[in-house]
């Protein structure tokens, strides 16, 4: 979603700021834009379409500038447009800001600051903020601010420059992430680490209900109400690679590669071999109450929330408790019920996905345990957790997410099997397990023996407008997962159901235009699941099995196989995923499509 970038030091500005916005590219965007403080005016520049749009609107333009916020921004209130793009200025053009979240009673300030005289060019609530800071300004912006951000409702992150003061950027946030880089000399403004790491790694994460004015020595951080913040200083400890294509053509593909790494950082410390069991430190202190909860709700959206089914098959089956999986988008707004018996785990990669936040507000509010697990370091649902596990995964880029699914499996298994061995777990099934998932990594990278494979499947792939994913159990919510995957990157639509299911419904869809991906490891349901495929192979469908090496049945039934090595059963979904994905990203990018930015999509979505 909208991205964030600001820096004041004494470099020249405006490279700074178009670097910056092109590390927030992957979040998703429609519009993009710059305001420089610039020998004593406000300089703004802006454009519908992708930074490289941008840049042409620049054209080799090089201000001499050294303090600036940009912006990418991922239309809410209006059209993607030149008009509706940040920065907005206000009516007396003296006051720049870029703005993520959304100001929800922006209609009625809207009328009240027409009423005085304001004029808008726009169709944002952005506008509406920067003119209703503008009414307030009576010399002392901070103040301002302050005044103006007590009035809105909803969620703001903001960064403001004003003509009086060339030396400063001011700050705020609630709900919407702001990370401020201390370097040398140069302090920058980023929502997320990715657009300040080439200058700075020491951090502040701002948080909700703050504000900073920031210059080049510095942040000097208060709260909304003016009272002091000690600010804890946070160190990023990835380095710039990790969000480089480091030759990959797309960060997707990177990303589906690193997984038999990003596997092994997330088990890194955890997996206790020998013992047959798991130490999760960020939950060691509430294991017991996890142990006793009545319930284990999990809540999460989109990928994560498939990661939340199989944490269901996984918990129940390890631990013996009762699990419920829910979109967060529903759970928050149908008044759980929920006690301090009940557990609630929020799975997000982004650690700001709107939903996921809420419902884990909720869940604290009503007096459960509410656990996080994310992927980004810091990330608002990471602080905000009673208590949690990070993924490891690293920075994930692409929109779709790949590496994050299964750290977040793998992450799964971890807790499932330190809460089982709590309690009727054997030690002996314990250590079959940690071993089954030592070897993962191995496994998985035999998959990739099979991109040829996978790529021609592609190549009959983009002549379809359809596609089934199909399976059962474990691999249910893969199937899930897997039409996914496809429908974001590539538009072809895809649907995912139980194998079982396919004859209430889905089975009308099938003739020989229909692709059917099944599925099919040696599982214990896996004679039920040859015989949906018998009746595919019936009706005439393209059948694409996914299927343990040397499944004769599999063979002669199915056009098309591709292998994944054999684990534990629990395990699976782990290597079942990788075809799936490589399977979605080459057809898209057979079918010219923008894999790392589908259209529409978001990476961090946060707005409800
Ligand atoms: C967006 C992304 C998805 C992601 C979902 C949940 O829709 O495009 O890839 O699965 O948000 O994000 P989260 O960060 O909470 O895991």
């Amino acid at each position: 979603m909208c991205g964030i970038v600001g820096y004041i030091g004494s470099k020249q500005v405006l490279p700074i700021l178009i670097t910056g916005l092109k590390r927030l590219e992957y979040r998703g965007y429609d519009s993009a834009g710059v305001a420089l403080h610039d020998e004593g005016q406000l300089w703004v520049r802006k454009r519908k379409g992708k930074i490289k749009d941008l840049e042409i609107e620049l054209n080799g333009e090089t201000p001499q500038a050294t303090a600036g916020i940009g912006h990418t921004r991922w239309a809410t209130h209006g059209a993607p447009n030149y008009e509706n793009a940040h920065p907005h200025m206000d009516m007396h053009g003296k006051i720049a800001l870029v703005h993520n979240g959304i100001i929800e009673n922006y209609n009625d300030l809207r009328s009240e600051l027409i009423e005085k005289g304001f004029k808008f060019k726009s169709e944002t609530d952005s506008e509406v903020l920067v003119n209703l800071i503008s009414m307030l300004y009576e010399g002392d912006m901070v103040q301002a601010i302050r005044e103006g951000l007590q009035l809105v409702q909803g969620t703001f992150g903001i960064a403001v420059l004003s003509q009086d003061d060339p030396e400063k950027i001011f700050v705020a946030r609630r709900g919407s992430p702001l990370v401020i880089g201390l370097g040398e000399g140069e302090t920058l403004i980023g929502s997320d680490g990715a657009a300040l790491i080439e200058y700075t790694r020491k951090v502040i994460y701002l948080e909700d209900d703050e504000m900073a004015v920031i210059d080049s020595q510095g942040a000097r951080v208060r709260t909304l109400q003016d009272k002091k913040v000690n600010p804890i200083i946070d160190k990023i400890e990835y380095d710039l690679s990790r969000i480089q294509k480091s030759g990959y053509p797309h960060f997707m593909l990177k990303e589906i590669f690193e997984q038999p790494q990003t596997i092994i950082d997330s088990m890194r410390g955890r997996l206790l071999i020998e013992d047959g069991n798991a130490k999760l430190g960020g939950l060691e202190s509430c294991l017991d109450r996890i142990h006793n909860t009545m319930r284990f709700i999990i809540t999460a959206c989109g990928t994560s929330w498939h990661a939340g089914l199989i944490g269901e098959y996984l918990i129940e089956r390890l631990a013996g408790i009762p699990v419920e999986v829910e979109y967060a988008s529903e759970f928050r707004y149908r008044d759980p019920i929920l006690s301090r018996a009940d557990s609630v785990l929020a799975i997000t990669q982004s650690g700001e996905t709107a939903d996921t936040l809420a419902a884990l507000r909720e869940a604290k509010q009503k007096g459960a345990l509410a656990l996080g697990m994310c992927n980004v370091v810091g990330s608002t649902i990471a602080r905000e957790s009673a208590a949690g596990v990070y993924l490891h995964a690293g920075p994930e880029i692409g929109v779709a997410s790949t590496k994050a699914f299964t750290s977040q499996v793998i992450t799964l298994v971890l807790i499932a099997l330190a809460m089982g061995r709590k309690g009727n777990l054997s030690s002996e099934d314990g250590q079959a397990l940690a071993q089954s998932m030592h070897e993962l990594p191995e496994k998985m990278k035999e998959i990739f023996d099979q991109k040829d494979q996978i790529h021609r499947i592609a190549e009959r792939m983009v002549e379809h407008h359809n596609a089934l994913y199909l399976g059962r159990g474990f691999n249910y919510p893969v199937a899930l997962e897997g039409a996914l995957k496809m429908k974001e990157i590539s538009y072809i639509h895809a649907e995912g159901y139980p194998s079982a299911e396919m004859k209430h419904g889905p089975i009308a869809l099938i003739d020989e235009k229909m692709p059917v991906i099944f599925i099919a490891i040696k599982d214990p349901v896996y004679e039920k699941v040859i015989s949906n495929i018998e009746e595919v192979k019936a009706r005439g469908g393209w059948v694409i099995a996914v299927a343990n090496p040397g499944d004769k049945t599999i063979k002669r039934l199915c056009d098309e196989v591709i292998e994944v090595p054999e684990t534990s059963q629990c395990l699976t979904p782990v290597l079942t995923v990788v075809p799936l994905q490589l399977l979605a990203y080459y057809t898209a990018v057979l079918k010219g499509c923008d894999v790392d930015q589908p259209r529409n999509l978001a990476k961090s979505v946060t707005v409800e």
